[in-house]
């Protein structure tokens, strides 16, 4: 296990997405979008109404879960109970629920031991706050994606206003912030990078700049 594994860790907004999609595809590897799993926990819990504090009731939830993710060219589909929810996990109400959920143990718990499973294939670029650190310590390539908080507010207040949204940039940043602390604050797998993880700061280097620089360091090996 843990053998053609390549993790991709850091805060959100940072990129890693459209750079772990471009890096799996050019080596015909499989991308593992962890983010897309604790979101759809995140749906899961709110649309069946139970208190996420009600340990038995989510202990219930997470054993009786079918989540399915499939991923191709376009990006990763992701399924509850053969209920498409893509897009309904991708707003920025749904980041922020999934950050507050990702701090139940039994949330982790049963997504770590999912992801582990994904990973006995080989072959894929797993992309999250924990891969290097809790899920993959034993990975052979490690990065993690960093970028000021301005820049990744920048970034998505400009994807927003190209895609025609509603967009405020000082919202966007109070909320890039407060995911930041949140998500590495936590007790359980804080996002931080793992001591072995290559650090890249992607706030003055596009996409394809960053994907070559990674396997520049993977062919180096
Ligand atoms: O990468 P993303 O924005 O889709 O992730 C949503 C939230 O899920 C993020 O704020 C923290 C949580 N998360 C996590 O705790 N561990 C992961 N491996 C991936 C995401």
């Amino acid at each position: 296990m843990n053998s053609n594994i390549i993790t991709i860790d850091g805060p959100s907004g940072g990129g890693k997405s459209t750079v772990s999609q471009m890096l799996a595809t050019h080596l015909h590897y499989t991308y593992l979008d962890t983010g897309a799993m604790y979101r759809a926990v995140g749906i899961k819990i709110i649309r069946s109404k139970i208190d996420e504090n009600d340990q038995e009731a989510l202990n219930q939830l997470l054993t009786d879960i079918d989540l399915r993710l499939s991923t191709d060219d376009s990006g990763t589909k992701v399924f509850i109970d053969n209920d498409d929810v893509s897009q309904a996990i991708r707003t920025a109400e749904m980041g922020m629920v999934a950050s507050r959920v990702s701090a139940i143990p039994a949330v982790r718990r049963t997504l770590t031991t999912l992801q582990q499973e994904m990973g006995q294939q080989g072959k894929i670029v797993a992309e999250g706050r924990d891969m290097g650190t809790v899920v993959f310590p034993n990975a052979p390539h490690k990065f993690y994606l960093d970028a000021t908080a301005e820049e990744r507010a920048r970034r998505r207040h400009l994807q927003l206003q190209e895609k025609g949204e509603a967009s405020d940039y000082q919202n966007l940043l109070q909320q890039i912030i407060k995911r930041d602390h949140d998500d590495s604050s936590r007790d359980l797998a804080p996002l931080k990078a793992a001591d072995d993880a290559i650090i890249i700061d992607s706030s003055t280097m596009d996409a394809e700049a960053v994907v070559r620089f990674m396997l520049d360091r993977i062919n180096a090996c």
